[in-house]
């Protein structure tokens, strides 16, 4: 696969080819995603569940990303590798910037925070110290305890509008990408449509511009033995990881992930 950068996603975004984005948090996946023709690896902070057995993200430090960031880079053919910030790790804006400076010292091309308008000056800020960002909006697990657990977010008017305009004014700002989590289907068409930088879904339906899942869910590996409604096993007639891959990139490409069953109602 040819070097993806932001302009690759942005192209795929203007051609209407949806873009295909998994988790990734090691050299030997990275490369067999890589090779499978996932775009973009995302190093999330969801290793501190998957990887380390935390029950939620909370735990997990810039240490530990910076770690499984550059353990991806080695093993990456080609795809864009997205880290995450982790709980309170741009809190403040020198956090934020010091945290990133980290992040992409180990490999990453863009980083991702969680949250809303509120980040808007911190993207600008990276994006003047040549770091784009992606902002993960509606369910944002690392506010979990706020929530008072995970639940679909931006249903209602109210909820739907405050969505709405969080990812204008950090589109305004400079954000590079946005990401959907749990959000109803309409909704998050709804604001691809209206977003000029791509837009990433998971449980957010069929109208985003792209989509991602953990990879564990997608190979159907669980440590609570629950799977998410939005999460389909890919690994099922597959003989090898690869083929598992491949599967998940030919269904978003081809449309047939995510259906309507994957999705959540107004
Ligand atoms: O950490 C993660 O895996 C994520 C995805 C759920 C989008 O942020
Ligand atoms: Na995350």
């Amino acid at each position: 696969m040819p070097e993806v950068t932001r302009t690759t996603l942005q192209g795929l975004k203007q051609k209407g080819e949806k873009i295909t984005m998994l988790t990734c948090y090691d050299a030997t996946f990275a490369h067999t995603a890589s090779r499978a023709g996932v775009e973009v690896l995302l190093v999330g902070d969801s290793l501190g569940m998957v990887l380390q057995g935390h029950d939620s993200t909370l735990p997990v430090s810039v240490a530990d990303m910076a770690y499984h960031t550059a353990c991806v880079k080695r093993g990456n053919q080609g795809a864009m590798i997205l880290t995450d910030l982790p709980f309170m790790a741009y809190a403040t804006l020198p956090q934020a910037l010091e945290n990133c400076a980290a992040l992409m010292r180990a490999g990453a091309h863009m980083v991702k925070l969680e949250g809303g308008a509120w980040l808007a000056e911190t993207v600008s800020r990276l994006a003047d110290n040549g770091i784009p960002a992606c902002v993960h909006l509606g369910l944002t697990p690392q506010s979990v305890n706020l929530f008072g657990g995970y639940k679909v977010q931006g249903r209602g008017e109210a909820q739907a509008q405050r969505l709405r305009d969080d990812a204008e004014a950090l589109e305004r700002a400079g954000a590079a990408m946005l990401l959907l989590e749990c959000v109803p289907s309409e909704l998050a068409s709804e604001i691809s449509l209206a977003a000029q930088v791509p837009v990433i879904g998971i449980g957010a339906g069929s109208g985003t511009d792209g989509q991602v899942l953990v990879m564990h869910d997608m190979l159907g590996l669980s440590l609570s033995g629950r799977m998410p409604k939005f999460v389909k096993n890919f690994m099922a007639g597959q003989d090898s990881l690869h083929g598992a891959f491949a599967a998940y990139v030919s269904a978003v490409k081809k449309r047939e992930f995510p259906s309507d069953e994957h999705g959540f109602s107004a």
